[in-house]
C-alpha cells in the first residue's frame, strides 16, 4: 500500500482535518502534526497532545476489513513499529490502548464513513506519547510515554505505516490476532465491562474473536462477546 504523508505543525485534530476533506484526498494519506489542540480519544474524550507526542490519521478508502478490526491491526503495527525503532514492548489492553511499563502511551481511534452500510471510508487516528513528562490531572495516574530523548518521530512514523501496510494485506491469514493475543494485557484478566446501552458487566477475559471482540466469562457463568465498550481492570 501507498501512502502520502502530509506533514503540519498544528491542527484541531488530525482524523477531524482528514475527515473534512476526505472526499478530495486518496486512499492512504495519512496527516501527521506534532501538535493538536483538539485531540480526540474514544467515548468523547479529549486526547492531550502537545508537541512531544506523535499524532496521525490514516484515510482509508475502499476497505472491506471492519474499524473495530481497522483498530487491532493498527494496534499491532504501533507494537511492532515501536519495538523496531526503540526495542521497546509495549502491550495492548483490549481494544485500542497501548501500555508501557503500566501506563498508557498511546490511543487509537478509528472513525468510519458509512453508506448504505457500506465502508466509505475509514480514518484511523494514532496518538502516541513519546516523552511527554506532565499531563493533565485528570490522566496523569493513567498516562505515560516511551521515555527521554525519543527523536526517532519519523522513522517510527514509516514503520508503524509499513507493519500497517502489511498486517491490512495479511490480514486473512489470521496471524495478526495471534500477535495481539500474545501482547493483550486483557487476556485472563478480572474486567468490568462498560458499554454505552448496557449496565456493567463482570467477569474474566478469556478471548478475542475474528471480529475483534473480547469474549468474557461472566460472573454467572455465562459466555458474552463485547463488539463495543471498554474493559476495565477490577
Ligand atoms: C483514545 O485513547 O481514546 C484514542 C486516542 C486517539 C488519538 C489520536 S491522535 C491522532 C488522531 N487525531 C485525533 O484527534 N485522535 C487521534
Amino acid at each position: 500500500m501507498e501512502f502520502k504523508i502530509i506533514k503540519k505543525d498544528i491542527v484541531t485534530s488530525t482524523n477531524d482535518v482528514l475527515k473534512k476533506d476526505a472526499e478530495k484526498y486518496e486512499s492512504g494519506t495519512v496527516l501527521c502534526a506534532k501538535e493538536q489542540t483538539h485531540g480526540k480519544g474514544r467515548s468523547g474524550r479529549s486526547f492531550y497532545s502537545p508537541p512531544t507526542g506523535l499524532y496521525f490519521s490514516v484515510l482509508l478508502k475502499g476497505e472491506q476489513i471492519n474499524p473495530s478490526v481497522l483498530t487491532v491491526l493498527a494496534a499491532v503495527a504501533v507494537m511492532k513499529g515501536i519495538r523496531e525503532t526503540y526495542g521497546i514492548k509495549t502491550q495492548v489492553k483490549w481494544v485500542n490502548d497501548i501500555f508501557y511499563d503500566g501506563r498508557k502511551v498511546c490511543g487509537i481511534l478509528t472513525e468510519g464513513a458509512f453508506k448504505k452500510n457500506k465502508l466509505r471510508h475509514a480514518i484511523v487516528g494514532i496518538g502516541i506519547n513519546i516523552s511527554t513528562e506532565i499531563f493533565p490531572d485528570e490522566i496523569k495516574n493513567i498516562a505515560g510515554s516511551l521515555g527521554e530523548n525519543m527523536n526517532k518521530n519519523d522513522e517510527l512514523l514509516i514503520k508503524i505505516l509499513d507493519n500497517f501496510s502489511y498486517e491490512i494485506q495479511n490480514f486473512s491469514d489470521g496471524k495478526f490476532l495471534e500477535f495481539y493475543k500474545k501482547n493483550c494485557l486483557t487476556l485472563g484478566r478480572k474486567v468490568r465491562l462498560i458499554s454505552a446501552d448496557n449496565s456493567p458487566v463482570d467477569g474474566v477475559a478469556i478471548d478475542i474473536g475474528n471480529n475483534a471482540e473480547l469474549i468474557v466469562k461472566t460472573d454467572s457463568g455465562e459466555i458474552k462477546k463485547i463488539f463495543y465498550g471498554e474493559a476495565q481492570f477490577i
